[in-house]
């Protein structure tokens, strides 16, 4: 850590797809901007060069022969390898420099997709974590929950039906991932805050805003 300097706090966005994880990211980078906090929001897969390959491979990934794109393995170890990248040459680099990282998905994210929806167990996930980035966890991960009805017709909105090789998975596999992201919440309610991702957009930023008060605090003492 650099001399003298507290080290930036760690937020992680979690949630199903078209939940509002983006646009809340950038409505707190804004509020944190105004308090005078350097802030820097990035997303997973991504925020590197080497992990915005990976997230290419992972989102369109090539199809072999027998019209298959990647195992749930291989699949969980690129997300696994994009973000050993993302945490080693970006994330902690900012966090030590005294900046607060805001991230949009992080290893929860995986939990509820690789580990909960796609069959893996949350045991063989923490396990790469563990090996890839040191087990590295966000000082806070909001999790955005948005009833299944009003995300459908968001996603519609959004993407117009052209979803990615994950966001295309069918309703029980989605269903699944935000039954696990649930779960895994519930069970840390220190690491975790819940909050509800229903109406405008600025409602759910004072949702967000009330979660980090703590984090704020503990940076004025
Ligand atoms: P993205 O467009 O960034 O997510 P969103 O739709 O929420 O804006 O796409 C990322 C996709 O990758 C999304 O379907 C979730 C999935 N994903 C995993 O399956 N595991 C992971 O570890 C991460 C970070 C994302």
């Amino acid at each position: 850590m650099s001399e003298g300097k507290p080290r930036g706090k760690f937020i992680a966005f979690e949630g199903g797809e078209g939940a509002g994880k983006t646009t809340q990211a950038t409505l707190l980078e804004n509020a944190l901007r105004e308090r005078g906090i350097r802030v820097e929001v990035t997303r997973e897969p991504g925020g590197t060069p080497g992990a915005e390959a990976i997230r290419k491979l992972l989102l369109e990934p090539p199809v072999g022969e027998d019209g298959q794109g990647w195992g749930a393995k291989a699949e969980a170890l690129l997300f696994a390898a994009a973000r050993a990248d993302h945490v080693e040459r970006r994330i902690l680099p900012a966090l030590e420099a005294g900046e607060w990282v805001i991230c949009d998905r992080f290893v929860d994210s995986s939990r509820a997709y690789q580990g909960g929806a796609g069959g893996l167990g949350d045991e063989a996930i923490q396990a790469l974590h563990e090996f890839g980035s040191d087990g590295l966890r966000p000082d806070l991960t909001i999790l955005i929950e948005v009833e299944p009805g009003q995300l459908t017709e968001r996603l519609l909105s959004r993407d117009g039906g052209e979803a990615d090789a994950i966001g295309g998975r069918d309703s029980a596999y989605h269903h699944r991932v935000a039954a696990r992201f649930n779960v895994i919440a519930q069970a840390d309610p220190e690491g975790f805050v819940v909050v509800d991702g229903s109406g405008d957009a600025e409602a759910v930023h004072q949702r967000v805003m009330a979660a980090i008060t703590p984090l704020l605090e503990e940076r004025s003492e």
